[in-house]
């Protein structure tokens, strides 16, 4: 038997002007989003940008459906959206926000584990990392990659041992 253990590096940030403009500026575009969302049913409005590699951004928020599992999230509305239609350009950070069921900016916002497959997927498929900034009421992380995230992941490489 043998222990691994697994360590995640997060930078944590009080406020948004310690980061770079940049970031500041993709992190106001993820907070408007997050006030377009369409999310009667929870009341939780999550907001995303991302900013490409060749300095587009994309923006999404979560979509609510009567029929609960058919909405999606914020984070898989934006990453699709931005693959499908720039197909061969990476996506260099993802920011993720919210608006709580207050009304307020929400506190330890967190990606869903199905958005953390796909954000995955995002990285391993241009291969290049993907920054992550979570942007919540009461602290801003920032992860330099996916991987932290989900660690142990299932990947296309998985895929690849069973043939
Ligand atoms: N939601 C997101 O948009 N992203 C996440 O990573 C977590 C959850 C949405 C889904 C649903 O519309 C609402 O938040 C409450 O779960």
């Amino acid at each position: 038997m043998k222990t691994k253990e697994i360590k995640i590096s997060i930078s944590e940030f009080e406020k948004l002007d310690e980061l770079p403009s940049v970031d500041q500026e993709l992190t106001m575009q993820a907070r408007a989003s997050a006030l377009l969302a369409y999310a009667p049913y929870s009341n939780y409005h999550v907001g995303t940008a991302l900013r490409l590699a060749d300095g587009t951004i994309v923006t999404g928020n979560n979509q609510e459906n009567a029929s609960s599992p058919l909405g999606t999230c914020a984070e898989r509305a934006a990453i699709f959206w931005a693959n499908a239609n720039y197909p061969a350009v990476p996506i260099e950070t993802i920011v993720v926000t919210a608006i709580d069921q207050n009304g307020n900016p929400a506190a330890n916002v967190s990606p869903c584990g199905a958005c953390r497959q796909v954000m995955l997927e995002s990285q391993h498929r241009f291969q290049k990392p993907i920054r992550v900034i979570l942007d919540s009421s009461n602290k801003i992380e920032v992860l330099d990659n996916v991987n932290g995230l989900l660690p142990l992941s299932f990947n296309g490489n998985s895929l690849k041992s069973i043939v």
